[in-house]
């Protein structure tokens, strides 16, 4: 099965037969490995779920008070949660912003324009080698379902390195659950009769596992499981519409299904109302997701 990524190259490759210019943009596209898939500007104006979880994860925890707090933050997108949430909240007087996205990136530095103790690594994290610094804490919001299973151990021997003794790991990110969730939807949608033809070849980009295995990868690595919680996060909306909006801050679909995009969620939304009980009758709609939150402390 090939994987979302190299779907994407598929259909790009195709732009090779009409002009260069589409032969260097898709080259551009095929070095970067994918990474141009994420739309920076339009995720910061569509993470208000992401942020408010943050917040209430950072809230709640207790960051030890020490001159010169150095944070990694993994997977940092747009950059507002790290500026607006996780530098306040931990203390961070520096901070080292791992994200893997050329755009993202670009939206994130101007998200820190005007901060000097900020510094970018373009990269992933299953792919980082570390620097001379060892870190007081390492952050990650809502990245982790985006390693590859076959990555994770890495990604975990990577995020323990650089971390000293008695620093603290803290992440966030999507976890599996029995209930019907939107990803039920799509599941269902993308096998249907109507979408198949679209993703028939598309492996699934959005990996969600059960805690357990993460539980497992923070041991292996001399991290200590200080707490954990999954979040039942419910996110009213006013309508269909506005649901679709926030989706599409993430959802990577528009690359396959172009204008047919916003069809392909209006149906999706349609189908997660019924199987999570919400009536169509109602305008309004709960998005309902579970979120593991993890604190760690290295040993
Ligand atoms: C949903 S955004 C979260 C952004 C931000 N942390 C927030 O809470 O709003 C997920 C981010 O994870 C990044 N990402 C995906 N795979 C990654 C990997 N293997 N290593 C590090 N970051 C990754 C993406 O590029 C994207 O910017």
């Amino acid at each position: 099965m090939k994987s979302y990524e190299t779907i994407i190259k598929n259909k790009r490759s195709k732009y090779y037969l009409f002009s260069l210019v589409a032969l260097f943009w898709s080259s551009d596209v095929l070095a970067s490995d994918g990474e141009t898939l994420w739309d920076g500007k339009h995720y910061k104006q569509n993470s208000s779920v992401q942020q408010i979880l943050a917040e209430q994860v950072l809230r709640g925890i207790t960051f030890p008070k020490k001159t010169g707090f150095h944070v990694l933050d993994i997977g940092t997108g747009d950059g507002s949660v790290a500026k607006d949430l996780i530098i306040p909240l931990t203390g961070a007087s520096k901070l080292t912003i791992l994200e893997p996205s050329e755009d993202m990136l670009s939206i994130c530095r101007e998200t820190f324009e005007d901060k000097n103790n900020v510094s970018f690594i373009q990269g992933k994290i299953e792919d980082f080698e570390g620097s001379q610094t060892l870190f007081d804490c390492v952050t990650s919001f809502f990245a982790f379902h985006w390693v590859q299973p076959i990555n994770r151990g890495k990604a975990f021997r990577n995020i323990a390195v650089p971390l000293r003794p008695g620093g603290l790991f803290v992440a966030v990110f999507c976890i599996g659950s029995d209930k019907p969730r939107l990803k039920t939807a799509v599941d269902q949608q993308m096998k249907s009769d109507k979408w198949a033809g679209d993703f028939k070849d598309l492996a699934d980009p959005l990996i969600i596992g059960p805690k357990e295995i993460i539980q497992s990868l923070l041991e292996e690595n001399n991290l200590k499981e200080q707490h954990h919680k999954v979040h039942e996060s419910i996110t009213p909306f006013e309508d269909d519409e506005a649901l679709y909006s926030w989706i599409s801050g993430w959802s990577q679909f528009k690359k396959i299904l172009g204008d047919r995009d916003k069809e392909f969620w209006l149906e999706t939304i349609h189908l997660y109302r019924k199987l999570t009980n919400q009536s169509t009758e109602m305008k309004s709609v709960n998005y309902i997701d579970y979120y593991l939150e993890i604190v760690a402390v290295k040993q």
